[in-house]
């Protein structure tokens, strides 16, 4: 089983270098993938209320036999729930669902900005962590207004900021926004939720050299740029190759080549701009 190197959070705790990601997969066809997965060697689980399965990774984890403190788990919080009493409750509702006591995470879903709650979410999450019922809280979607907002209003700045990150969207930007703040960034789709990326040149040139294929080169980008993926597949034998991403290293100039994919259009799917994107859960 390949070792998972941990990462080291702003607020002192660790976290794998990469997470089995869980969108779209519920009941028990997901408890069964996510206990292969466990058993596989994942170690990182991201889940949120929005995905209706938080019983399922509950379950999924209760069967592992794997002790909960070798487990990193989170979950993110609706934006129908941003105001402070909602998201005070939800995060209880949310954990009773996990069978949990506590969350490694728990990250803002999106930043709804509209609305104009977040605040009040972080809040309320700054005031969960410190009972002890979140060990890191992070966001998900925020842009760096959103970011520096809670900074400024709170003085606690998220642990991790998680979002659309592929080579067809690279997110420089956010990627540097994110290092200045002392935020480690995860990816969402971070294999381009089925787009052509796999079928890059640049992409397949790199399978012969190194033995790997497309979606290895893939995850490796994203861990050599600081950037913990987490990719979601149906296929136990795909969960189980993308982990073995820790045994090689791309070049500089490999590196450079992946990054030049980026599109200006290239999110997996119009209109998620997170300036604008309403969630209606
Ligand atoms: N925070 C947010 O707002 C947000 C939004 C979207 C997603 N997410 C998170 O990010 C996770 C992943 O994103 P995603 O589901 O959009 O897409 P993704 O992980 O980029 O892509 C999933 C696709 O990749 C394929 N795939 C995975 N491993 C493969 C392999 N080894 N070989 C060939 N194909 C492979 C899967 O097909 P097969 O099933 O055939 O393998 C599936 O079609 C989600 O599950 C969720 O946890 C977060």
């Amino acid at each position: 089983m390949m070792t998972i190197p941990q990462l080291t959070l702003n607020d002192g705790w660790q976290m794998p270098a990469i997470a089995l990601g869980t969108a779209r997969v519920r009941g028990g066809a997901a408890v069964n993938q996510f206990q292969a997965a466990i058993h596989d060697g994942y170690r990182s689980i991201d889940t949120a209320t929005s995905y209706d399965n938080e019983g399922a990774v509950g379950e999924a984890i209760r069967r592992s036999g794997v002790p909960r403190a070798d487990l990193f788990v989170s979950s993110k919080l609706p934006g129908k729930y941003h105001r402070y009493a909602d998201a005070t409750t939800a995060i209880q509702e949310s954990l009773y669902r996990l069978g949990l006591d506590y969350f490694d995470a728990l990250l803002i879903h999106w930043p709804l900005p509209k609305r104009d709650h977040y605040v009040e979410a972080w809040q309320a999450m700054i005031d969960a962590q410190q009972r002890g019922l979140i060990r890191s809280i992070g966001v998900s979607n925020f842009e760096p207004e959103h970011l520096d907002r809670l900074i400024q209003e709170t003085g606690v700045t998220p642990a991790i900021n998680q979002i659309e990150m592929h080579p067809y969207w690279n997110q420089e930007r956010m990627l540097q926004v994110d290092r200045e703040r002392g935020i480690l960034t995860q990816a969402w789709s971070p294999l381009g939720r089925g787009s052509d990326v796999v079928k890059e040149p640049v992409i397949t040139q790199l399978t012969a050299k190194y033995h790997k294929n497309p979606v290895q080169i893939i995850l490796r980008w994203h861990h050599q740029r600081g950037v913990v993926p987490l990719p979601r597949t149906h296929n136990l034998a795909h969960q189980r190759t993308n982990l073995e991403i820790f045994d090689f290293e791309l070049t500089t100039a490999e590196m450079a080549q992946i990054n030049a994919l980026t599109k200006v259009e290239g999110r997996v799917v119009a209109g998620q701009d997170p300036n604008v994107y309403e969630e209606f859960e």
